[in-house]
């Protein structure tokens, strides 16, 4: 059984608690939900990646309630220093050197030498990370190859009965997930786009490598992923259903639209609602989810992202994320 814990002190609490046990907690953060897990205990860290079926090799994020904790763990440039005091708490990740002091298991980081730190910017989960007083490893708390959850009723869909406890903190705000950022090289490089814009990150550090390029060999595991697939095929760019098609509109829906992601036309709201209606649409009744042009900059960076993966993850061959 799974417990549910409610969004108060009680509820926090219990899933502390249970993270020092060493059992999972999925918990809400502004991005997606996160399945937690102690990140200093190789054994509960082996436990997220047996419930989420996924495979050893790619890393986990650590969640931190601060900066002062995050790099405590990690070795910090002074462009992280900079980014961190922009955007956290928030929905960026920082990939950076680990100490040789920091306490997480090797398994969290699939043996590499750096390591994802990032702050939420979501009071619950913030006040869970305080009260557990270790960094938490969390990936988003779906089962490899699912959709990311963004409610507690997500969460239980795909890991109910697997997991100790979800602490249902409501829908998540952002609804893609966060922002990878690798800054152990040379230069910085993103590995993800996700809920802080590039244009954003762009104004305090220039221009930005892209990771993943086409032909270019992948920096992150994280760009191997077919992620986010729901079961339907996904036909991107779409202008309108063809027979049997869930039409996902982008903007003021058209005739024949099922829902659309943002009726003004707003990326924000778009992402909000991305996973949501990915869920809502992928209905054996369809033959097919079909998506609207989604613009690319700012958020649509992101949300293009997922649909392109989860496009992709149908089309086989890929290594299961
Ligand atoms: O918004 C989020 O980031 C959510 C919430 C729960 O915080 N978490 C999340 O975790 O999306 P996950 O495990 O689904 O995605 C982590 C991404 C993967 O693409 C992974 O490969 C990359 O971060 N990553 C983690 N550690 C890394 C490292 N040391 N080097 C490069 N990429 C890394
Ligand atoms: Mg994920």
């Amino acid at each position: 059984m799974t417990e549910l814990l409610a969004d108060d002190e009680a509820g926090v609490a219990r899933a502390a608690a249970l993270l020092l046990a060493g059992e999972l907690v999925a918990f809400g953060t502004e991005t997606v939900f996160g399945l937690g897990a102690d990140a200093t205990d190789p054994r509960a860290v082996a436990a997220v990646f047996e419930a989420k079926g996924r495979p050893h090799f790619n890393p986990l994020i650590c969640h931190y309630p601060d900066a002062t904790a995050a790099f405590a763990d990690v070795e910090v440039s002074d462009v992280a220093r900079r980014l961190a005091a922009a955007f956290w708490p928030g929905p960026l990740t920082l990939v950076l050197p680990r100490r040789i002091t920091c306490p997480v298991a090797l398994l969290a980081g699939a043996g590499l030498e750096t390591l994802a730190v990032r702050v939420p910017a979501h009071a619950t989960a913030l006040a869970l990370l305080r009260a557990v007083g270790r960094p938490v490893a969390a990936p988003s708390a779906n089962r490899s190859g699912q959709v990311s959850p963004t409610t507690a009723a997500h969460v239980l869909d795909g890991l109910g009965g697997r997991i100790a406890a979800v602490l249902d903190s409501g829908p998540c705000p952002v609804g893609v997930e966060s922002t990878v950022l690798d800054l152990a090289g040379e230069r910085p490089c993103l590995l993800r786009p996700g809920g802080v814009a590039l244009e954003d990150l762009s104004a305090i550090l220039g221009v930005i490598d892209r990771g993943g390029a086409p032909g270019g060999s992948p920096r992150g595991p994280g760009m191997l992923e077919s992620h986010y697939a729901p079961t339907l095929p996904l036909r991107l760019d779409a202008h309108a259903a063809r027979p049997g098609e869930a039409l996902l509109a982008f903007g003021p829906a058209p005739p024949g639209a099922i829902l659309s992601l943002s009726p003004s036309g707003d990326l924000g709201e778009a992402a909000a609602n991305l996973f949501a209606m990915l869920r809502a649409l992928d209905r054996p009744d369809f033959t097919a989810i079909a998506v609207m042009p989604v613009p690319e900059h700012g958020l649509g960076l992101a949300i293009n992202d997922r649909l392109r993966r989860a496009a992709a993850g149908l089309a086989g061959g890929s290594p299961p994320g």
